[in-house]
């Protein structure tokens, strides 16, 4: 993969980066900037290397039609005002603007379309979309790691047409993600949560013959405990998989590689309840496991200490209620305390492990975080990313 780095002269070339600006908006207000602050330096190097650019992106699912709610304008402000500079914002039908319509204005060196999902062509890749986008430029780069798990136009088919390059972003994400998968320091342990385990079987299997410890955390863990024949109460947990689960004992028995899920837990008797710490023999059937317990939240600490690699991704319990966020915090704290000492390298990502992560103030105190979503998992599942691909 060629990186943007490796281009030595950007002087005056017209530049189409492709980047992930889709941020939650509600009534046209953005919710989150993480994911703008994270192309920030991609921006920063383009305009120092007198690069002209035309940022693409997407946001929301508008399905190939115009919708207003989704439109990039609130984002292009939210950029202005972060690169302090005007952004020129082209409303006009992409289909429509011809090479020559762009950067008439000499002083001006950065522009941004509107949302390319407004185009039915984006999602169906076509070919003659994808040519005339590129037609725009003289280079491609594509910094939306979080939207190469997707084959669209603007992602896969335009590097048909342009020398095409991964951005700093693309290349950082692509590099922290090959630390926790292929050129890993060891042990090297996963720490996973979340609820549906059929959604991340995938992943689960092609961790085990490299990883040393799994840890199931969440429902994820609910749904082992009920295989395990112990009672969960009314928690949730997902039917029929056991299946799965006799799999993963099978699997990881055979490519030793440990697994743990919860010794203790804290119950409520609703989402809103009150927390009672319980040993596992103790849950009744009017119960509801919304955490893990402290004897839980020790062994994976020590499990941690003695890791030099670490992946999480889905928090440990019902976080939104602090009631129930000991657990997630725990971790997140036992990562931190291994990051401060340099003694691991950690990958976290999901949107819910980054707002537990968020909401103690920890998100530089890990070595990666990412803001990947599908792309993040597809990756650890061991699949080929479409827009990957097309930069090799
Ligand atoms: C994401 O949020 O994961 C990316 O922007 C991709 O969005 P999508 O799932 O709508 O393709």
């Amino acid at each position: 993969m060629k990186i943007i780095q490796d281009l030595q002269n950007l002087d005056g070339k017209k530049v189409l980066l492709r980047l992930d600006l889709n941020v939650p908006l509600k009534d046209r207000i953005i919710k989150d900037e993480t994911r703008i602050n994270k192309i920030l330096p991609i921006l920063n190097f383009l305009l120092d290397k007198k690069a002209k650019v035309i940022i693409i992106s997407h946001v929301g699912r508008p399905n190939g039609k115009v919708n207003p709610e989704l439109s990039m304008k609130p984002i292009c402000k939210n950029l202005e005002t972060k690169l302090n500079k005007k952004i020129n914002f082209l409303t006009e039908d992409i289909r429509k603007i011809k090479d020559n319509d762009l950067f008439k204005n000499l002083d001006q060196n950065i522009l941004i379309l509107e949302n390319i999902r407004f185009y039915p062509e984006e999602e169906d890749n076509n070919i003659d979309f994808a040519k005339h986008l590129a037609s725009f430029g003289d280079v491609y780069i594509n910094d939306a790691f979080s939207c190469s798990h997707r084959d669209h136009a603007s992602v896969v088919n335009i590097t048909k047409f342009l020398p095409s390059y991964a951005g700093l972003q693309l290349n950082s994400e692509i590099k922290a993600l090959q630390k926790v998968t292929t050129d890993i320091k060891k042990p090297i342990t996963c720490i996973i949560g979340g609820s549906k385990i059929s959604s991340k079987i995938g992943i689960i299997e092609n961790l085990i013959p490299k990883f040393d410890n799994i840890i199931f955390v969440g429902a994820m863990a609910n749904n082992i405990l009920n295989f395990k024949k112990i009672s969960i109460g009314k928690s949730m947990y997902e039917k029929n998989c056991d299946a799965i689960i006799a799999k993963i004992f099978e699997l990881s028995n055979r490519k030793l590689c440990s697994i743990t899920y919860p010794e203790d837990v804290v119950i409520g008797k609703e989402l809103g309840g009150k927390p009672i710490i319980k040993d596992l023999v103790d849950v009744s059937e009017t119960d509801m496991i919304l955490d893990i317990g402290p004897k839980t939240i020790k062994k994976i600490d020590s499990l941690i200490n003695s890791s030099k690699t670490i992946l999480w991704n889905g928090p440990a319990g019902y976080f939104e209620n602090p009631d129930f966020a000991n657990g997630s915090y725990e971790i997140a704290k036992s990562i931190v305390r291994k990051f401060k000492s340099n003694s691991i390298y950690s990958v976290a990502g999901g949107g819910d492990t980054i707002a537990v992560i968020n909401k103690i103030n920890a998100i530089n105190d890990f070595n990666f975080v990412s803001t990947a979503g599908g792309a993040f998992l597809e990756y650890l599942e061991g699949k080929a990313l479409p827009g990957i691909s097309a930069l090799k």
